[in-house]
C-alpha cells in the first residue's frame, strides 16, 4: 500500500485546520444484505466451526449477542440505536474481511471487546444509524503466558478475569497491572490506560505493553515493528478505536509476592467523617509505601430507616497482615483497621475477593464474563486532584450524595504517586502523572429510563461544584471513564466536519498536549477517517 506521507503542519497551527469526515461510499442505498454477502464471500470457514460469525436483527440470537456485554442500562433500551449487523470473528482474517466489506459498502465499524465503555461507544452510534456494524471480539480471547520471559500475548476480547486466571494458573509470583473488575475487556482497558491496585508499583496496563497486533484501515495486520513507533505509542492509552482494531497485545508480566494482604471495610461517616478519615487519606494515600494502595468510596446507606453516610475503604498490600497493620496504624490511624478485617491470599485470589466472590468460589469464577456489580443505568465523570480539597468543600460534596436515592450516588477516590510520578507525561498518550495526588470518579446510578435527566444533571452539578478544587487548564479527565459531556466531534455521515479546535476541547482534557501528537499519527495512518466515533481523534485535512 502506498503510504500517504504529506507535510505535517506544525502543531501550533493545528487549530486552524479543519478536518473532513469523508467516506468513499457507494452511490447505491445500503442494505445489510450487501455487506453480509461481501462478508460471506471473503470469509473462509474452518470445517470444524459451524457457528455463524454474524447476526442481523432477523436472527433470534441477535439481541442476546448484542445485550450480552452491555454494562450500562442507559444503552439497553429499545430506543437505543442498534447495529445493522454484529460480527463475532474467531479468526483475525474475519476482522480483515469486516474492514474490507465495511469500506466497500460505506459502513461504519464499532469495535467491542468487553463492552464496558461508559458512553456505550463500542456498540452505539449516535449518527449514521442504519449504516453501522459492531465487531464483537468476544471469541478472540486467548491468553498465552510465557513464564520464562515474563510476558504474555492476550487477545483483545479476553476479560481481565480471563487474563488473571491464566496468569494464576501458570505462576504464583507474576501479575499484571490492570483494573479490579473481572468482566472488563482487555481491548478497551489497555487501549485507554488501565488503572488498578498495581499501578502505584508498576504503572498502568498501557505502560506495560511490549507489542501489539492491529488491523488497520487498509486491512493489514501490523505488529509493533511494521506499524511504527508512533502508532504503537498512540494505541497505548490514546484509544485504538481511532486507529484500527487491535486484536492482540503482548504484555510484560510483573513480580508479585506469593501472597498479598487485602481488606474491604465500611465505616460510618456520621461523626466527623471528612475531618478525620478523608482528611488523612488525601495527605497520605499517594505518598505511602507504593506496596500499599488504598481506595475510598463514599455513598449513603440506610440503617434502621435512617440514611447514613458510609465510607468503603479497600486496599491491597504487598506483604503480610502484620506489616499492613503496622503501616496503616502509622499512616492512616483514623481508619482503625483491625487484624480480623484483613486477609492474606494469592494475588490472583484478591480478584475473587474484590469482585465479591466470597463464598469459597474457585478461581473459575473469574472466567464468568458477567459482572457481579449491578451498574444499572449510570453516568460518571472524573477529575484529577493536585492539592488536598478543603474539608468543608468535601463535606459539601458528600452532602450532595443525600440528594440522590440511597446508595446510588458515589464519590470514589483512587491514589496516584509511586511509579505514576516517574513516568513522563508524553511516554504514552495517558498524561496524568506527577503532580496528581489522586483521581476522583463521580458516579450516579438509577433504574429505568424515566428519570435519566434528573440523575445526569445531579452528577453534572456535583462536577460543577468541584471545579475550583481540581486540575484546570485543561480540567483533566480519564479517557477510560469516557464522558461525552466534555465535547464531541460533529459527526454527520456525509460532509460532517469537526474543527481541530472543537475536538481539542475534549482531546486535551483526556490527553493534554499528547492530543496533537495523536492527530499526527491519525493523519498518517487513517487520513480518510475510516475509524471514527463521537470522540475519536480527527485527522488533519490533507494539504495538496
Ligand atoms: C464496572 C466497571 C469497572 C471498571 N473498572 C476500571 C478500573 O478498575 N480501572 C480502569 O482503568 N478502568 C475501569 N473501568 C473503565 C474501563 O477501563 C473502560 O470502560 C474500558 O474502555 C472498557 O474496556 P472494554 O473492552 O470492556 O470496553 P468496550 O466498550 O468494548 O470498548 C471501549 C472502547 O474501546 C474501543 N475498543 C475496544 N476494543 C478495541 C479493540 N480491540 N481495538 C480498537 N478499539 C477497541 C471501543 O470501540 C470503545 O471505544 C471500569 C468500567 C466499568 C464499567
Ligand atoms: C430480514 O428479513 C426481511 C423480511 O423477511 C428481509 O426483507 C431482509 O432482507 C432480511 N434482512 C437480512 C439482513 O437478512
Ligand atoms: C435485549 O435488550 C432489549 C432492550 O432492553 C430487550 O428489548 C430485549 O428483549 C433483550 N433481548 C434479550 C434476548 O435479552
Ligand atoms: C464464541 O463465544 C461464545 C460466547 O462466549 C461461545 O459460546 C462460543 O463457543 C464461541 N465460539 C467460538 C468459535 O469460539
Ligand atoms: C473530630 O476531629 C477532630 C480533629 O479534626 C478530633 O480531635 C476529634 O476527636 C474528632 N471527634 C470525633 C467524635 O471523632
Ligand atoms: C515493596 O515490596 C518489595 C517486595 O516485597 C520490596 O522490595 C520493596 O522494598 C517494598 N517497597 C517499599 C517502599 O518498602
Ligand atoms: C447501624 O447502626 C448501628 C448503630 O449506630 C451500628 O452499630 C451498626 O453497625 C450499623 N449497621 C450497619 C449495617 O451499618
Ligand atoms: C455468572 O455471573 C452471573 C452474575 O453474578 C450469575 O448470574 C451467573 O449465574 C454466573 N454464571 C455462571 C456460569 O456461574
Ligand atoms: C456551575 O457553577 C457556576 C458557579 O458556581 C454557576 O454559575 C453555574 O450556573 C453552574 N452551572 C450548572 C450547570 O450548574
Amino acid at each position: 500500500m502506498k503510504m500517504n506521507f504529506f507535510p505535517l503542519i506544525s502543531l501550533s497551527f493545528a487549530q486552524i485546520f479543519v478536518s473532513l469526515f469523508s467516506f468513499s461510499i457507494e452511490a447505491s442505498a445500503y442494505t445489510p444484505q450487501d455487506f453480509i454477502e461481501c462478508l460471506a464471500s471473503h470469509v473462509s470457514y474452518s470445517a470444524s466451526l459451524h457457528e455463524p460469525i454474524f447476526y442481523t436483527p432477523n436472527d433470534s440470537a441477535y439481541s442476546t449477542v448484542l445485550n450480552s456485554s452491555i454494562q450500562n442500562d442507559r444503552f439497553f433500551s429499545p430506543s437505543t440505536p442498534k447495529p445493522s449487523v454484529i460480527i463475532t470473528p474467531f479468526h483475525v482474517s474475519h476482522v480483515q474481511a469486516t474492514i474490507y466489506c465495511a469500506k466497500k459498502h460505506g459502513v461504519q465499524i464499532r469495535t467491542r471487546s468487553g463492552g464496558h465503555d461508559y458512553e456505550g461507544l463500542s456498540y452505539v452510534s449516535y449518527f449514521n444509524v442504519p449504516r453501522y456494524v459492531v465487531i464483537d471480539l468476544r471469541n478472540l480471547s486467548s491468553v498465552s503466558i510465557d513464564v520464562e520471559s515474563k510476558s504474555a500475548w492476550v487477545q483483545s476480547g479476553a476479560t481481565l478475569g480471563e487474563l488473571y486466571y491464566a496468569i494464576g494458573q501458570k505462576s504464583e509470583n507474576l501479575g499484571f497491572p490492570a483494573g479490579d473488575c473481572h468482566s472488563v475487556g482487555v481491548g478497551g482497558q489497555f487501549g485507554g490506560g488501565g488503572y488498578g491496585y498495581l499501578t502505584r508499583i508498576y504503572g498502568l496496563s498501557a505502560d506495560n505493553i511490549l507489542d501489539a497486533k492491529i488491523v488497520d484501515a487498509e486491512g493489514r495486520i501490523l505488529d509493533r515493528k511494521s506499524m511504527g513507533e508512533d502508532l504503537f505509542w498512540a494505541i497505548r492509552g490514546g484509544g485504538p478505536a481511532s486507529f484500527g482494531i487491535v486484536v492482540e497485545w503482548k504484555i510484560r508480566l510483573v513480580p508479585v509476592p506469593k501472597t498479598v494482604a487485602v481488606f474491604d471495610v465500611w465505616r460510618n461517616m456520621e461523626h466527623n467523617a471528612t475531618k478525620t478519615l478523608f482528611h488523612r487519606w488525601q495527605r497520605c494515600a499517594d505518598k505511602v509505601d507504593e506496596n500499599l494502595t488504598v481506595y475510598m468510596t463514599f455513598q449513603t446507606s440506610s440503617n434502621d430507616s435512617k440514611i447514613v453516610l458510609e465510607a468503603n475503604v479497600r486496599g491491597t498490600f504487598h506483604g503480610g497482615v502484620d506489616k499492613l497493620l503496622e503501616l496503616m496504624k502509622k499512616e492512616f490511624p483514623e481508619l482503625g483497621l483491625q487484624g480480623q478485617e484483613c486477609f492474606e491470599m494469592r494475588w490472583v485470589e484478591s480478584f475473587l475477593f474484590f469482585n465479591l466472590f466470597r463464598n469459597g468460589e474457585s478461581l473459575d469464577a473469574l472466567l464468568n464474563r458477567t459482572s457481579n456489580f449491578n451498574m444499572l443505568s449510570f453516568k460518571a465523570k472524573s477529575d484529577f486532584v493536585k492539592e488536598p480539597i478543603p474539608d468543608n468543600v468535601f463535606e459539601t460534596m458528600l452532602g450532595m450524595l443525600y440528594e440522590e436515592d440511597v446508595g446510588r450516588a458515589m464519590i470514589y477516590v483512587f491514589p496516584y504517586g509511586g511509579k505514576m510520578n516517574e513516568i513522563s507525561e508524553s511516554a504514552i498518550p495517558f498524561p496524568h502523572r506527577a503532580g496528581n495526588l489522586y483521581m476522583i470518579h463521580h458516579l450516579v446510578k438509577w433504574e429505568g429510563e424515566e428519570e435519566e435527566e434528573k440523575h445526569v444533571s445531579w452528577v453534572r452539578r456535583l462536577y460543577n461544584y468541584t471545579t475550583p478544587y481540581v486540575s484546570e487548564n485543561p480540567r483533566a479527565t480519564y479517557f477510560n471513564f469516557k464522558d461525552l459531556d466534555i465535547g464531541t466531534n460533529n459527526l454527520k455521515y456525509e460532509g460532517g466536519t469537526t474543527s481541530i479546535t472543537q475536538a481539542s476541547i475534549w482531546g486535551t482534557k483526556y490527553f493534554k498536549n499528547n492530543f496533537y501528537r495523536l492527530i499526527q499519527v491519525k493523519t498518517r495512518v487513517d487520513p480518510t477517517n475510516f475509524f471514527t466515533n463521537e470522540q475519536s481523534i480527527p485527522p488533519l485535512l490533507r494539504i495538496e
